[in-house]
């Protein structure tokens, strides 16, 4: 397809009824219809808050620091409050575009301070179940991985880990939770890795990091998985998943101040003069900055225990359903907001009942097991009309088209 550009410039309201035309042809997630990608706050004063404040900051740019201090101090502050959450130095980290960018900055930053202590060819050691972000990362920067299996439990397992260690290992990984099955990692037993090994520990806490520490508050049982662990060394935590911040928004924080410094690029061999960043990025939007530090204000600790109940609840409802559809089930223990299920006699069939969901308006990811969902408080409105529409799937699919797991894409 090849779209010229338009000899004359259209009338704005011409423009966005074409795009609204087409937005509406898009997962509804809105309607509960999404389980990844989107997650849904339910909460109609914070989107207000977000929209004015995705207005006001649209055009800036957070990419020079000395022309923006209402950026930086929102930065500044929004790293605070997670590093406070975590247990680590208020100042020892930065936002970042998305877990992906944090990742990459935690692994740059192992690339480094293995590269300090004379390792010439640096790695990582991953879980089986790690996210693709640490594989996309070692990729771009040169590193190589290996990627251990997990044990019966589903979570790493360190003592296999532990023997995948070697003098070239820069750093060791733990997810908390993992996506795939929603369980936490032994992070104690991984940092311990790190500590005998002498190499850094990242917690990949995208998806936790915004919401076990009031998971805690209400009563959950949450392993040890932050800064309280000793070796654990990074930890990243996406603000636009549980945080409940539009996309763009996530935060990488160090065990030491002194660590961030590793992600600094400075450049002063250019006509244009001294160039500095901390992030991957040049321009910066500054829209998601200012939106997470306006969402956390708005929200606070009593806002996100809400939420955090809510959430707890509603998984509750979906796996109590789940489990009581025979001739499917969850897959292994997953401890927070976030899980598989599967059909019990085959693949095929699991991907057939995908077929009728999909048919049904659902949008379920597709592992390689089994089916995926991972719930907001926007899904509490929706559990009984899923689970009626789950019910029906699995007593009246047909046969598998056989549509492949996956996750993201390209086109
Ligand atoms: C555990 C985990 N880590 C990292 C990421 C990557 O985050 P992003 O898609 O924001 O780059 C995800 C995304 O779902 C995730 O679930």
């Amino acid at each position: 397809m090849t779209t010229p550009l338009p000899d004359r410039g259209r009338p704005a309201d011409e423009v966005f009824a074409d795009q609204t035309e087409w937005h509406s042809e898009d997962i509804d997630w809105r309607g509960g219809r999404a389980f990844s990608l989107v997650y849904n706050a339910d909460d109609p004063s914070l989107e207000e808050l977000q929209h004015r404040v995705a207005a006001a900051y649209l055009h800036e740019n957070a990419l020079n620091p000395f022309v923006y201090p209402s950026l930086v101090r929102m930065e500044e502050e929004v790293v605070a409050v997670a590093a406070g959450l975590f247990g680590t130095d208020p100042r020892a980290g930065t936002m970042a575009s998305g877990g992906t960018e944090s990742i990459f900055l935690a692994v740059h930053t192992a690339r480094e301070h293995a590269r300090s202590r004379g390792v010439t060819d640096p790695g990582i050691v991953i879980a089986s179940t790690a996210h693709p972000a640490f594989s996309k990362a070692v990729h771009y920067l040169g590193m190589h991985e290996t990627r251990v299996p997990v044990g019966p439990d589903l979570k790493a397992d360190p003592e296999a880990m532990a023997a995948a260690v070697g003098p070239d290992t820069a750093l060791v990984v733990g997810s908390a939770p993992c996506y795939p099955f929603g369980v936490i990692d032994p992070i104690p037993e991984i940092a311990a890795i790190a500590v005998a090994n002498d190499t850094l520990c990242h917690v990949d806490a995208c998806l936790g990091g915004w919401l076990l520490p009031f998971w805690e508050r209400i009563g959950e049982p949450v392993p040890p998985w932050n800064f309280e662990v000793e070796g654990v060394t990074s930890i990243s935590a996406d603000v636009h998943k549980y945080g409940y911040c539009f996309k763009g928004a996530s935060v990488i924080v160090y065990r030491d101040e002194p660590m961030k410094h590793h992600q600094y690029f400075i450049f002063d061999d250019w006509p244009g003069g001294l160039y500095g960043s901390a992030t991957t990025a040049g321009t910066r939007p500054a829209a998601p900055i200012a939106a997470a530090w306006a969402t956390i204000q708005h929200l606070g600790l009593d806002g996100y225990i809400a939420k955090a109940e809510v959430v707890r609840d509603t998984t509750r409802r979906f796996q109590a359903g789940i489990e009581a559809i025979d001739g499917i089930h969850i897959t292994g223990e997953p401890q927070m907001s976030l899980f598989e299920f599967a059909a019990d006699d085959s693949p095929d069939i699991t991907g057939a009942i995908g077929d009728v969901m999909d048919d049904r308006g659902w949008k379920l990811d597709r592992q390689n097991g089994g089916l995926h969902l991972m719930i907001s408080p926007g899904h509490a409105r929706i559990v009984d009309t899923f689970l009626e529409d789950l019910a029906y799937a699995v007593a009246n699919h047909g046969d598998t088209r056989g549509v492949a797991a996956g996750y993201g894409g390209v086109v």
